[in-house]
């Protein structure tokens, strides 16, 4: 676990001291990722490297399972914390197998052992040893070189990894990739990690809890979803945006919106039987399950309007549906895809076992806002 106690640094003269972090206290549990989050100069960098004591802070405490760090040997200190710096920072003049290495090498690893390391660390990433170890950072792409960045920080295997703006040179697209990856290897390694970010689409995906700052401030310290749904004040509501419960649409299940309640069918059916019970449920559709229960095809009021005959006559395939434990913006965007406004979902054996709809969405994205 790490702690930030009443952090704080001045810079500058004593007498006329510019005040860089303002008294920031937090908690972070181990195996956790803490994003910090904010403007340009709001102080990120400068807590990040007051863990790890580049910066010496002015006042206050930083903790690592409960341990002061001030009373910590400061090569003790920086060993036990992998740190990924804002501008990746390779060695131009070294291979990429001893970039990786540079830890190990001063740690005095076992020259074999820290270059068995090098390899799988690279196979971790997608990126083939036997192609890039015996490389140089200018033959790598902007994205490979950040991957290389994070790998060398995490060499030496520490429990704690700062990482400064990570991802930050890559282009959008590559980025969510390697987001990705990482937020995987993650789940494996279980690292306490401490981001830094100004992306807030980053910073929601990555975080466990994120951190806003502030001219110095610790504004706001929790889960992204309770930060999307409940902003501690106007500053972080403008900088959170104006579409932030779309935001939230990639962290609420959709089991949280599902609605149980819905209209099946046998294709024997009706159409006047199926158009009553879908107004005595007030929905927009009927579904005709399969014999294993997996939603098969569906009959819209509109479809059904004006018909005889029976269901079977005029429904058509189900052409998508989505599982309960995906989440909300899966369910919108195969909602889009396949124009159905209303989205069979189904457990984890196929079986239909509710619906989401638009109303049942924007409701639950509803919850919880001030106002
Ligand atoms: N060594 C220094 N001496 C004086 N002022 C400094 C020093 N380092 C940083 N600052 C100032 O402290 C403030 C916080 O800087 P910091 O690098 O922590 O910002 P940041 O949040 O990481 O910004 P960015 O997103 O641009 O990286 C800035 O106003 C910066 O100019
Ligand atoms: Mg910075």
């Amino acid at each position: 676990m790490i702690r930030l106690e009443n952090l704080t640094k001045h810079f500058g003269s004593a007498s006329n001291p510019f005040v860089a972090v303002d008294n920031v206290s937090l908690d972070l549990p181990s195996g956790e990722i803490c994003v910090l989050l904010g403007p340009s100069g709001c102080g990120k960098t400068t807590t990040m490297k007051m863990i790890n004591r580049l910066i010496q802070p002015t006042s206050g405490k930083v903790f690592i399972d409960g341990k002061d760090t001030s009373t910590v040997d400061l090569i003790e200190l920086r060993r036990s914390i992998g740190y990924v710096v804002q501008q990746i920072g390779l060695f131009p003049n070294k291979t990429i197998e001893d970039n990786i290495c540079i830890v190990p090498d001063l740690l005095g690893w076992d020259r074999r052992k820290s270059r068995v390391r090098a390899k799988e660390l690279l196979d971790l990433v997608g990126l083939h040893p036997d192609l890039y170890l015996k490389r140089y950072p200018k033959e790598l792409s902007g994205g490979q070189q950040q991957r290389v960045g994070v790998l060398r920080a995490l060499a030496a295997d520490p429990p704690v990894m700062l990482m400064d703006e990570p991802f930050g040179a890559i282009d959008p697209i590559n980025r969510e990739t390697i987001q990705e990856e990482f937020l995987k290897m993650q789940q494996e390694i279980r690292k306490t990690i401490i981001f830094v970010s100004h992306d807030l689409d980053e910073a929601v995906k990555m975080a466990d809890k994120i951190a806003i700052f502030r001219g110095g401030k610790l504004e706001q310290y929790a889960a992204p979803d309770d930060l999307l749904a409940r902003p501690a004040n106007s500053f972080i509501e403008d900088f959170l945006g104006s579409d932030r419960a779309l935001k939230r649409l990639r962290l609420v299940n959709v089991s949280a919106a599902m609605e149980t309640g819905f209209v099946t069918v046998s294709p024997s059916s009706s159409v006047e039987e199926a158009l009553r019970e879908m107004r005595a449920m007030r929905s927009i559709a009927a579904f005709v399950l399969a014999p294993d229960g997996a939603p098969q095809f569906l009959l819209s009021d509109e479809m059904a309007a004006g018909r005889s005959g029976t269901v079977g006559d005029h429904m058509v395939p189900v052409k998508g549906s989505v599982r309960m434990g995906n989440d909300l913006r899966q369910a919108v965007s195969l909602m889009f895809a396949h124009d159905m406004p209303l989205l069979p979902c189904v457990d984890e054996n196929g079986r239909m076992a509710g619906v989401v709809s638009y109303r049942s969405i924007v409701s639950n994205l509803g919850h919880g806002e001030n106002g």
